[in-house]
């Protein structure tokens, strides 16, 4: 079985403090190995002496943020949930890692399977919640062992099931496979796909929070964020926010895969210089190359041309046109042909699109025709006004977030790389 790289052990720019700084000791991903760290201490010190309000406001200060891409505040959905009427109330880890260029979620799901299993106990502490679920993506099938395995392991050491501890708090965790849809990784179509519905996605308001799985309150977080949260409690809210750099708070995984020297996973503070990613980190591009592009977001944020004064944080990435999301960077140095990977990029996008809404389904489909040369007009003014009005429409009237980043490919690419798309049309005429 081929493994991602988990964080390179001789990463020159290893962080001193991290979040995950024990994914790599031994035995790690055992009951015993994560318990001999401090593992299930947050757990138990909040089950023992501490209080769901207490934990909500931890997770509150540590400013952590959803780490599958949205970065929604994690304490304030936590809050929401704990407050909403009804119940039994659900936490939901999104381990559907669909997005192309993201395999932080399988590294840490294999390697620290118990921190997922923690965090998600303490979420149900927090929240109120009785039942849980991993969503898992199906094309993790050694995962889901050892997943069972570690929540076997835990609830015979008292850890999950009924009276967690000894206390009052009870918590049973399933796992559930998804069967390979890229939608399904969307929280609404997720929660459709374990009620065993098709998995379109919900409009949303309301949110999952008050109307989640079988339309009771839930929290969906992704594994990322879950992983988060017992260090934070163990070591505290200022010792998370100190973690970024500037004003930002703790850190993100980030996938670096592509022609670059050392691919992998790299834990960054948020805020840190793609530069020093690329170059200091990473090792640089390969022998004779030069970096031309990277991707954002996996290929959500689509992609950038001009980066050498980009940090990886959200308004820095705003203000470009695109976005840090699940923290998939994919690298492509000077032998690649642009226009091609935009076209590459958008028919995954109309492969996966799931047909709900027709701007999605059909714009994707067009966009990839014109990418592909198959059609649209020959002069270079029109065909460039009607890609960027076809994504301006997707963009405005998508139904949910794969319509509206898709035609990030295809702006960015007009915008950052106007000459290869000069020279593509060009082409065509001969
Ligand atoms: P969203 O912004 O609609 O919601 C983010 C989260 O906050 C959701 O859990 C939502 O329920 C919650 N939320 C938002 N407003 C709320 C409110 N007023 N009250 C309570 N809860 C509220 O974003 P969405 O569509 O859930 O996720 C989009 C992101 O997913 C993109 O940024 C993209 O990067 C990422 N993504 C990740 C993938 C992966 O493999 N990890 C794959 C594809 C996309
Ligand atoms: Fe489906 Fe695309 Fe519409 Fe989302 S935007 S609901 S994926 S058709």
């Amino acid at each position: 079985r081929e493994t991602p790289a988990p964080m390179p052990d001789d990463n020159p720019g290893e962080l001193e403090e991290c979040c995950f700084a024990g994914i790599r000791e031994d035995g790690r991903a055992t009951l015993m190995g994560y318990c001999s760290d401090g593992g299930y201490g947050a757990l138990t010190r909040a089950v023992r002496e501490g209080s769901p309000a207490g934990v909500i406001e931890v997770v509150e200060a540590s400013g952590l943020a959803g780490r599958g891409g949205a970065g929604f505040p994690t304490g304030r959905k936590w809050r929401a949930v704990a407050e909403a009427p009804g119940g039994p109330k659900t936490i939901v880890c999104n381990a559907d890692e669909g997005e192309p260029g993201c395999f932080k979620d399988r590294v840490l799901m294999d390697y620290d399977p118990h921190a997922v299993i923690e965090g998600m106990a303490l979420a149900a502490f927090a929240t109120g919640a009785t039942r849980g679920f991993i969503y898992l993506r199906y094309e993790y099938p050694h995962t889901e062992r050892i997943l069972e395995d570690a929540i076997l392991d835990a609830r015979d050491a008292g850890l999950l099931g009924q009276r967690i501890l000894g206390s009052d708090f009870s918590f049973e965790l399933y796992v559930r496979r998804g069967a390979g849809a890229y939608i399904c990784g969307e929280e609404t179509s997720l929660l459709n796909s374990l009620e065993g519905k098709h998995p379109f996605p919900r409009n949303k308001p309301p949110y999952p929070v008050t109307h989640g799985f079988e339309d009771l309150p839930t929290v969906v977080n992704n594994v990322e964020t879950l992983a988060s949260v017992p260090p934070i409690l163990a070591k505290g809210a200022d010792w998370y926010r100190g973690l970024g750099l500037g004003d930002h708070a703790g850190t993100k995984i980030i996938s670096l895969s592509g022609d670059v020297q050392r691919p992998g996973n790299y834990e960054v503070p948020i805020g840190l210089p793609l530069d020093t990613l690329l170059n200091d980190w990473a090792g640089g591009p390969l022998e004779g190359r030069t970096f031309q592009a990277v991707t954002m977001a996996g290929l959500s944020g689509g992609f950038l041309g001009k980066f050498d004064d980009v940090t990886l944080d959200e308004p820095c990435l705003r203000a470009r046109g695109s976005f840090l999301g699940a923290g998939g960077i994919m690298v492509f140095d000077d032998r690649r042909d642009m226009v091609d990977l935009a076209r590459q990029a958008m028919a995954f996008f109309a492969h996966e699109s799931c047909g709900k809404c027709f701007p999605c389904r059909i714009g994707t489909q067009r966009l990839t025709e014109r990418l592909a040369g198959e059609a649209g007009p020959a002069d270079a003014d029109e065909w460039k006004r009607e890609v960027a009005d076809i994504g301006t429409t997707m963009a405005a009237v998508s139904a949910c977030g794969l319509g509206i980043a898709a035609p990030l490919i295809t702006q960015s690419l007009l915008r950052d790389f106007p000459d290869a798309v000069d020279a593509n049309l060009e082409a065509r005429k001969s």
